[in-house]
């Protein structure tokens, strides 16, 4: 039997978030039922975060009344702190996600705090996820390099990776935020992610700035990692984080992936109807795409 990977479906979140013109609610809500009928068994919708800090998500409670839930899905939302966790709560989110930084710089600019300071803002959140039995996935940006502080130690991975585990993530989803992370060093800093938590609690996030995304998913298979976070239309990016380009495109990862036998699940063309609908309501002009 062929190995079972799964890809979470970034294009609502990530994908969205830092577009600049305001994409109506009605287009975010009809991306995600797109995505619902593609075969994911779970989807980023939204997140909570300061409207002055991602205006283009300020919307997130009406996205999440307006989606039709499929039975199955798991409809997550990013969070940093308990304000967010109380609204993502109230709208209902299957999964909570929170988001750390490996790197002073980028904490600074994308949470406004510490390292030190963002842990303790989410082990509230932390508390009240599991009190409420929902669960929690964690996100460590900046793994490989950050665009503040430049390369990164596998050793800050790692000691952030820890520490969202033991705050009971279930998962880390591990960050090139500015995807410009090269194989060798994805696999240097795994190998030192590896020693303090297993493949099947780690996801990659990989970011496709340089084009070695998919080079970088192979290491991370490689390493028993069996879950990566993408985007439809390789949309996606994060306001704080210059000069980073679109999260790695599901379809290219589900096209890699069942080439090399591995099972997604995924429905190819209804991932592409879905892929052009998000590059439509993002303004992106398709004819250039490729180039
Ligand atoms: P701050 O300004 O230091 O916070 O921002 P504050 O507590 O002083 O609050 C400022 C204002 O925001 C207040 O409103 C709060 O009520 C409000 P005011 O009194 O001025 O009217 N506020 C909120 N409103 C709604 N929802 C909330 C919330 N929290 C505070 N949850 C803060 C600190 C963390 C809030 C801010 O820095 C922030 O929102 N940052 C989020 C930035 C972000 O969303 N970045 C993109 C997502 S991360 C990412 O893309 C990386 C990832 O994809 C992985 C990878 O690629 O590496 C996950
Ligand atoms: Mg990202």
């Amino acid at each position: 039997m062929s190995r079972r990977i799964e890809i979470v479906e970034m294009a609502a979140r990530d994908g969205l978030q830092n577009e600049k013109a305001i994409i109506p609610a009605a287009d975010k809500i009809a991306l995600v039922d797109l995505l619902s009928d593609c075969g994911f068994a779970r989807i980023e919708a939204t997140s909570f975060v300061s409207p002055k800090w991602v205006p283009q998500l300020a919307d997130g409670a009406e996205v999440m009344a307006g989606i039709r839930r499929r039975p199955g899905i798991s409809y997550a939302a990013l969070v940093p702190n308990m304000k967010g966790y109380e609204a993502a709560k109230a709208a209902g989110a299957d999964e909570v996600a929170v988001f750390l930084s490996a790197s002073e710089g980028f904490s600074r600019a994308n949470l406004n705090c510490s390292i030190a300071e963002s842990i303790e803002r989410v082990r509230p959140v932390a508390e009240a996820a599991k009190a409420d039995r929902i669960p929690l996935r964690g996100y460590v940006s900046c793994v490989v390099q950050c665009p503040y502080d430049g390369p990164v130690e596998p050793c800050a991975v790692a000691r952030v990776t820890g520490q969202l585990l033991r705050l009971g993530c279930h998962e880390v989803s591990l960050g090139d935020t500015i995807g410009r992370a090269r194989p060798a060093e994805v696999a240097a800093m795994l190998d030192v992610v590896l020693a303090v938590a297993f493949p099947e609690n780690l996801a990659g996030h990989f970011h496709d700035t340089n084009g070695l995304a998919l080079d970088n998913i192979r290491v991370a298979l490689d390493r028993g990692l069996s879950v990566f976070d993408a985007s439809v239309g390789g949309l996606g990016g994060c306001p704080y984080a210059p000069g980073a380009r679109g999260n790695v495109d599901t379809l290219a990862v589900a096209d890699m992936l069942a080439a090399e036998g591995y099972e997604t699940g995924l429905d190819r063309r209804k991932l592409a109807l879905a892929a052009a609908f998000a590059r439509r309501i993002a303004g992106k002009d398709d004819a250039r795409r490729s180039a």
